[in-house]
């Protein structure tokens, strides 16, 4: 369904506490505003999601290899990248609510789009979080937590190249947490001041970089359809000269149409040569690549596509979200199976008659090949069936009185609601052949 109603916000928000998917952080104490804590399904789908990433981008390629860099990083890194002069955004204040408001997203910026109140002058806010490494809390030992995880990309370029032997063009890929000081925070985990990014950067050669860019938009478009996105929620939005980062010679958004309109999801941005040469003349140690066939040192550009991966949670999330109308509003959560926290419930009809026995063996199949699987023998059938729907669970495993005389099961796809029977000893590969597939 498409995700346009403000309600559907507060619904994806209500059934992500009542099923465990996210919580707010330090409820007990009345919540940290942008903070949240992923619960046991969100911690699952938030991992597939990463994995997902992972495999398009590094494991399933020959030119990408990954990195996990430390968060905390030289302070003159974010010199040198831009960040401690340019990584700010324009505040504003209302002198009569006291509220907050990014410039920038104001159409008038003289009066208060909540009561109407004179508002302050722009102020420039970086973004970064501060902290002290050490004991002492002065100026010397200040260091920043990471704004994006692309520096640490940036100054292990040379480290990872010549440990790979990788020529360009290739690329190195990251995942890991981000923090920013965001002027207002909102939308659920749409914009948060901690963050998951997934991140990947692709050094070219200078001539290659228009191909490069528009390979990875179509690239990184096509990785959100796969995984269960309506292509007609997605769109890309190439930047206009103004809104381009400062190190940034072209940008396109993909944005998805979340409940509260269409937002940016993924930037994939062409950095040119603009921190590997920043870095170089600030450390005094030269990046560049020392290409053999031209004998010559040379600049890779590089082409940026940054993901979120909270963000794209919560695009599959609600992209995912389905109620159907002719049976009882039950919800339903459409999730890519490679997405979906749980794989497979396994649920014996009664519980009796040895099928709690047959089924607790055929879980234990099914997590001893690590399929993610939950066993459920309480209530009613259907409404065991509804829990799962509702949590997104592509396949159900029945055992029902046919099991007991013939050793088969049932198998219900969640999607079209069809039953087939299996024989029990080969669960294991029907299931791992269904994960393995597209979504129809
Ligand atoms: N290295 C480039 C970079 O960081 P960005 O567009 O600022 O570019 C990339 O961030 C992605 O990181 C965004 O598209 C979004 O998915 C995610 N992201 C950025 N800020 C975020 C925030 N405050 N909360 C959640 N996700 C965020």
């Amino acid at each position: 369904m498409a995700a346009t109603s403000p309600d559907l916000m507060s619904t994806i928000v209500s059934l992500c506490k009542r099923r465990g998917f996210i919580f707010q952080s330090s409820e007990i104490y009345g919540g940290l505003n942008s903070c949240w804590d992923y619960g046991p399904l969100g911690v699952e789908l938030k991992r597939n999601v990463k994995e997902a990433w992972w495999r398009a981008m590094v494991t399933n390629r020959r030119d990408i290899v990954g990195i996990d860099a430390s968060i905390l990083m030289h302070p003159k890194v974010w010199e040198a990248s831009g960040h401690r002069a340019g990584f700010s955004d324009p505040l504003v204040d209302c002198k009569q609510c006291k509220m907050r408001f990014r410039a920038d997203h104001l159409d008038n910026i003289e009066k208060c789009p909540s009561c109407g109140g004179a508002l302050t002058e722009i102020r420039k806010f970086n973004l970064m979080f501060k902290t002290f490494m050490g004991p002492v809390e002065d100026d010397s030992a200040t260091v920043f937590m990471r704004p994006e995880t692309a520096q640490g990309i940036f100054v292990n370029f040379l480290n990872v190249q010549q440990a790979s032997r990788l020529k360009p063009p290739f690329g190195i890929a990251q995942i890991g947490k981000s923090f920013r000081n965001e002027i207002t925070p909102g939308n659920f985990t749409y914009r948060t001041r901690e963050f998951e990014q997934m991140e990947m950067e692709f050094f070219v050669p200078p001539a290659d970089d228009r191909y490069w860019y528009d390979f990875w938009k179509e690239t990184r478009r096509s990785w959100y359809i796969e995984y269960g996105i309506r292509p007609e929620n997605l769109r890309l939005r190439e930047h206009a000269p103004q809104e381009l980062a400062h190190y940034a010679k072209g940008c396109a958004d993909i944005e998805y149409l979340f409940p509260f309109g269409w937002s940016e999801l993924e930037g994939i941005a062409n950095r040119t040569d603009f921190d590997l040469k920043r870095h170089s003349e600030a450390s005094g140690k030269s990046l560049a690549y020392f290409d053999n066939d031209s004998n010559r040192h040379y600049f890779p550009f590089v082409i940026e596509p940054a993901a979120g991966a909270d963000r794209a949670a919560l695009a599959f999330l609600t992209d995912a979200y389905d109620v159907d109308k002719e049976d009882n509003q039950r919800v339903i959560l459409r999730l890519h199976p490679a997405l979906a926290p749980i794989k497979v419930a396994v649920l014996p009809l009664v519980k009796k008659d040895g099928m709690p026995e047959k089924a607790e063996n055929i879980y234990r199949d099914l997590l001893d090949h690590s399929i993610t699987s939950f066993y459920d023998q309480t209530s009613a059938i259907g409404r065991r069936y509804a829990r799962q729907d509702e949590a997104g669970t592509p396949f159900c495993v029945t055992v029902d009185t046919q099991t007991l005389q013939d050793d088969t099961v049932t198998i219900r796809d969640r999607d079209s609601r069809e039953q087939y029977r299996v024989a029990a000893t080969q669960i294991v590969g029907a299931i791992t052949e269904k994960l393995s597939g597209k979504r129809q």
